[in-house]
């Protein structure tokens, strides 16, 4: 079927990642889920990882499934070595490899600097970055053993890291979050530069402010919403889906000779948009 609209809801022909094997972490909500429902949707079969909220990580999985192909939910901490090691190994023996690891989960524990606790600190920088290396340690390891599958994919393995718009702009009150997202752009570039030459894509997507249970406070109220929007010059807030789309499009082969980048999917946060009237 070329053209026609199949029981999934989409034409057959944008089943861009047919046959693929992805994992995505912190996939339970938000951008994650989002991401997972849309790579099942081009047709990749998708472990759900989630660290809490068995719940709606099953939810996702029976949403998958719904365009026929395979998914599981999968717990694990992505923070702990051995949790980490132990999904991939498990993912292996279940789908027989992988593709694609999509390394979202991330989260805030704001405070201003001179409060901000060493628990504070650690804890986001053990999840949104050593959680992200130790997956892409294990994905990469993976994709080196098996090679390219020239019916699968043009490359050996896509890793997509989930970084922010601040991993540039600099964020008073969340000198964690800043400097983690700071530390996943070098690590990205590192591991592209690495990894490159065995036929691995290494990739960032650079989210601005998204309608997601983490930034809540920044758009549930009307008054949040409008100064929230002063810093975004295409004048809306993201949606989950804006992210799981470009997401599908940067790990699919569409984007095959795209290395090594962050794409940014921020309605123009990158902007400086305080220029757009001064200076
Ligand atoms: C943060 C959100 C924030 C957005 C834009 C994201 O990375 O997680 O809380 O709204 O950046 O500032």
């Amino acid at each position: 079927m070329t053209s026609g609209v199949d029981s999934g809801g989409q034409t057959d022909s944008l089943r861009i990642l047919r046959g693929q094997k992805a994992l995505v972490t912190g996939a339970n909500s938000g951008i994650g889920k989002a991401t997972a429902i849309r790579l099942g949707q081009a047709g990749a079969d998708v472990v759900v990882n989630y660290v809490f909220g068995r719940e709606d990580a099953e939810a996702v999985v029976k949403e998958i499934e719904g365009f026929g192909v395979r998914a599981y939910a999968h717990e694990a901490d992505v923070s702990q070595e051995d949790q980490v090691v132990g999904m991939f190994a498990h993912m292996v023996e279940q789908f027989g490899t992988i593709d694609i690891l999509v390394a979202n989960a991330g989260l805030q524990r704001d405070a201003a600097s001179v409060e901000m606790t060493l628990d504070q600190w650690r804890k986001v920088l053990d999840v949104n970055l050593t959680g992200q290396f130790l997956c892409a340690r294990e994905a990469a390891k993976e994709f080196l053993r098996r090679g390219v599958v020239p019916e699968v994919s043009r490359a050996a393995g896509k890793i997509v890291c989930m970084s922010s718009v601040h991993q540039i702009i600099p964020w008073a009150g969340h000198v964690n979050y800043a400097a983690s997202k700071g530390g996943v752009l070098m690590m990205m570039q590192t591991l592209a530069q690495e990894l490159g030459p065995q036929g691995i894509r290494v990739n960032a997507v650079a989210p601005g402010a998204i309608r997601t249970p983490i930034n809540r406070s920044a758009w549930e109220t009307a008054e949040a919403e409008a100064e929230l929007l002063k810093l975004i010059p295409y004048r809306r807030v993201g949606d989950p889906k804006d992210i799981a789309d470009a997401v599908t499009v940067l790990a699919s082969d569409l984007m095959d000779y795209v290395v090594g980048t962050t794409l940014y999917v921020d309605g123009g946060m990158t902007l400086f948009p305080g220029f757009a009237t001064g200076g």
